[in-house]
């Protein structure tokens, strides 16, 4: 496996912007935006909504993202068994440590939201920074040593299994590619396996290879903090976002989903992650 110097450049510092308007337009052209002045939850939703505008499908609050929460959502979790390939769901509760980046949303395939907002209601008194990693820009730069070059056309080309242990998706496809509507979509997340079967032993290499990358992006890039009241607006199908370490209780982050026009699908109710349904018990 060759890591590439320069995968920090993949990382993303959002511009802060000051309307709905220009949020979308720097969301859509480099992946993300921050706006400030942000009073409470019910404020991030509006911005949202008024920030998708006439293309806005569906918004709602997925997750409260504290410590209290989180450890009741990992118990339940935890209880949940092993798949046919030993492997199993974890929600870590070790806020010291840093997060494996992600999409949100990612056990629910096609019906992710394609938009994200962070909303930051009380920071971590110390720690806590966020990080969003350009899953596109992350190609891009493996994409500059030669050696790289059957891995980067593998996660090009190369239909994967991007369920969850437990709870199968029932598609499969590459880790990056082209939505109906035209923009790239790229994932990453713990759970990325090779379809089970004859070629399995063969690509596992090319997918731990990818998440070896976009952990180097990760550790290596910069990161920004969210001062209480501002929100993170992202691209949900380009970036993958997280927080490295803290151990401060009190951080509260609201995490609220948007579906726009160009979503690949929208799901018509309020997403469970402790316990996933199948996509094709989603829709409307
Ligand atoms: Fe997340």
């Amino acid at each position: 496996m060759q890591l590439s110097s320069g995968l920090a450049e993949a990382c993303v510092v959002p511009r802060r912007v000051s309307s709905p308007e220009e949020a979308r337009e720097v969301v859509d052209a480099e992946g993300a935006a921050i706006v400030s002045g942000i009073a409470d939850e019910e404020g991030a939703i509006a911005f949202g909504r008024a920030m998708l505008g006439a293309d806005l499908r569906r918004i709602g609050r997925q997750i409260e993202v504290t410590r209290k929460r989180g450890e009741e959502e990992s118990a339940k979790v935890a209880q949940q068994p092993a798949d046919a390939r030993g492997r199993k769901r974890r929600f870590v509760t070790d806020t010291s440590l840093p997060m494996p980046a992600h999409n949100d949303g990612f056990a629910f395939g096609d019906f992710a939201p394609d938009r994200l907002f962070l909303f930051s209601e009380r920071p971590a008194a110390t720690g806590g920074e966020s990080f969003l990693i350009d899953g596109v820009a992350v190609l891009d730069v493996l994409e500059r040593d030669p050696a790289n070059a059957q891995m980067v056309e593998f996660c090009r080309t190369v239909d994967i299994d991007h369920s969850e242990p437990n709870f199968p998706q029932g598609t499969y496809s590459s880790i990056l590619r082209t939505t109906p509507a035209g923009r790239p979509q790229v994932r990453h997340h713990p759970y990325l396996a090779p379809v089970a079967g004859p070629d399995e032993e063969a690509q596992w290499p090319f997918v731990r290879h990818w998440t070896a990358a976009v952990t180097a992006a990760r550790d290596t890039g910069p990161r920004f903090r969210l001062e209480a009241g501002e929100m993170a607006c992202v691209d949900n199908y380009r970036l993958f976002h997280g927080r490295h370490g803290h151990t401060d209780p009190a951080r509260t982050l609201y995490s609220i989903w948007g579906w726009s026009s160009a979503a690949v699908a929208v799901p018509a109710g309020e997403l469970d992650i402790v316990m996933p349904k199948a996509p094709a018990q989603l829709a409307g």
